[in-house]
């Protein structure tokens, strides 16, 4: 990229805004829940539908649409040049159970705003602009997340996918083709750069009065899988020196592990989002417990050693509480850092609007997380009401929609002639 291409002073906006949020506002619709938000679990008849809109709008905009092995939709408007490397812009439709509106859906469709702006304005550019949606971002459904980045980058293998069954005991492929998604065109072309614009999901811009966040790398997130092991009994007759009780483990293996993880940082975060208790019978003691564990922190080190801290806890609680354990890591995403070339593209964006801008680290993943390894990668962030993100009231006024967009399609035209 040539960042000595500029673009000129008085360019007028290229994007139209709110074209963009009723965009936005008809995806929403397809599992809408009550309180606002969305439920779109990877490779539901929901996600089919996200996905045949996304398709209708691209091919409506003039593009070329692929779909790839791991279900990525890629949709291509030509450059000057056919083997010039492509601009990747995107994210990802998938969302959380309880999702907002938001979340992944935003990079899609801004990057398709994009494509819609260069045709409005009739620009061509030496680079091919492509909008990506990637398969299962969220890893709610089907675990690892970030399925299809991590495809598409080589860090997952397809015979890894094979073996990957939904919580509801579906199997990846098999629902990959049901929806219609299981295609064989790869992109193949190089990669000038990928731009994924998200909202922030933290509280950042909003308390800095920034509309737009300059990401300037990813913390690392580390997925563990634990199970434990006690025994199913009565639980009126049991007396507590007999009792071999799975929950009463989980629990005190979630505390303890809280409080190692916030001793060696106070800015460690750690979840235990899912928690399964079997047999699930309100007076028997529970003599199974799986749990989830979602760590995450920049320091590679302190995620290992949390990891240990959780492997040594699990194995102790055979004393403790008489169970026996298992530690399975499920997901490794190591941190990264964005490139800084492109930040500084983003950065002249915003200034040439004259929009206030902000660098910070992302505490969210994304699927640039994946993209990082093989191309110059970035994002730019939006800010969310109250911080609040995985969650039906997830909000972002719709003029920082429109601001977050329109430096997008600078840095992604100024990226493209380059
Ligand atoms: C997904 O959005 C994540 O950050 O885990
Ligand atoms: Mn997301
Ligand atoms: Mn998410
Ligand atoms: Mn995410």
């Amino acid at each position: 990229m040539d960042l000595a291409v500029n673009l000129r002073p008085d360019l007028p906006r290229l994007t139209d805004g709110e074209r963009l949020w009723s965009d936005l506002m008809a995806m929403a619709k397809i599992g809408a829940l009550a309180h606002g938000g969305c439920c779109r679990l990877s490779l539901t008849d929901e996600d089919r539908q996200a996905r045949d809109l996304f398709v209708r709008w691209a091919r409506e905009a003039g593009c070329e649409v692929r779909v790839d092995p791991f279900g990525n939709i890629f949709a291509t408007r030509a450059g000057r040049s056919a083997d010039a490397a492509h601009v990747l812009v995107g994210s990802h439709l998938d969302t959380q159970p309880h999702g907002g509106r938001f979340d992944g859906v935003l990079g899609v469709l801004a990057g398709l705003e994009v494509v819609r702006a260069l045709n409005a304005a009739g620009i061509e550019t030496e680079h091919a602009v492509t909008v990506v949606n990637w398969t299962n971002e969220e890893g709610v459904r089907f675990s690892p997340g970030l399925t299809g980045s991590g495809g598409f980058v080589g860090a997952i293998r397809a015979y890894d996918t094979a073996a990957v069954t939904g919580v509801d005991g579906v199997p990846f492929y098999p629902e990959l083709h049901r929806i219609g998604y299981g295609g064989a065109a790869r992109l193949t072309s190089r990669l000038a750069g990928y731009y994924e614009l998200h909202i922030e999901q933290g509280p950042v811009l909003e308390g800095a009065g920034a509309t737009i966040g300059i990401v300037e790398g990813i913390q690392g997130v580390r997925w563990l899988a634990v199970e434990l092991a006690g025994e199913d009994r009565h639980a009126g007759t049991t007396p507590a020196a007999d009792r071999r009780d799975a929950f009463m483990a989980a629990a005190r293996l979630a505390i303890d592990a809280r409080a190692a993880a916030l001793a060696l940082d106070r800015d460690f975060r750690i979840t235990f989002g899912r928690v399964g208790v079997e047999p699930g019978s309100i007076n028997t003691v529970p003599g199974r417990v799986t749990m989830s564990v979602d760590l995450r922190h920049s320091d590679v080190d302190l995620l290992d050693r949390v990891e240990k801290e959780i492997v040594e806890a699990v194995a102790a609680l055979a004393g403790s509480e008489g169970t026996r354990g298992t530690v399975t890591r499920a997901m490794d995403v190591a941190p990264v850092r964005f490139d800084a070339a492109m930040q500084d593209n983003i950065e002249a964006s915003a200034s040439g609007l004259g929009i206030a801008s902000q660098r910070l680290p992302s505490g969210a993943m994304h699927d640039a997380s994946n993209l990082a390894r093989i191309a110059p990668s970035a994002m730019i962030f939006v800010p969310s009401r109250g911080g609040i993100s995985h969650n039906e009231s997830e909000w972002t006024d719709p003029a920082q929609v429109a601001d977050g967009c329109e430096v997008l399609a600078r840095a992604v035209l100024r990226h493209a002639t380059g």
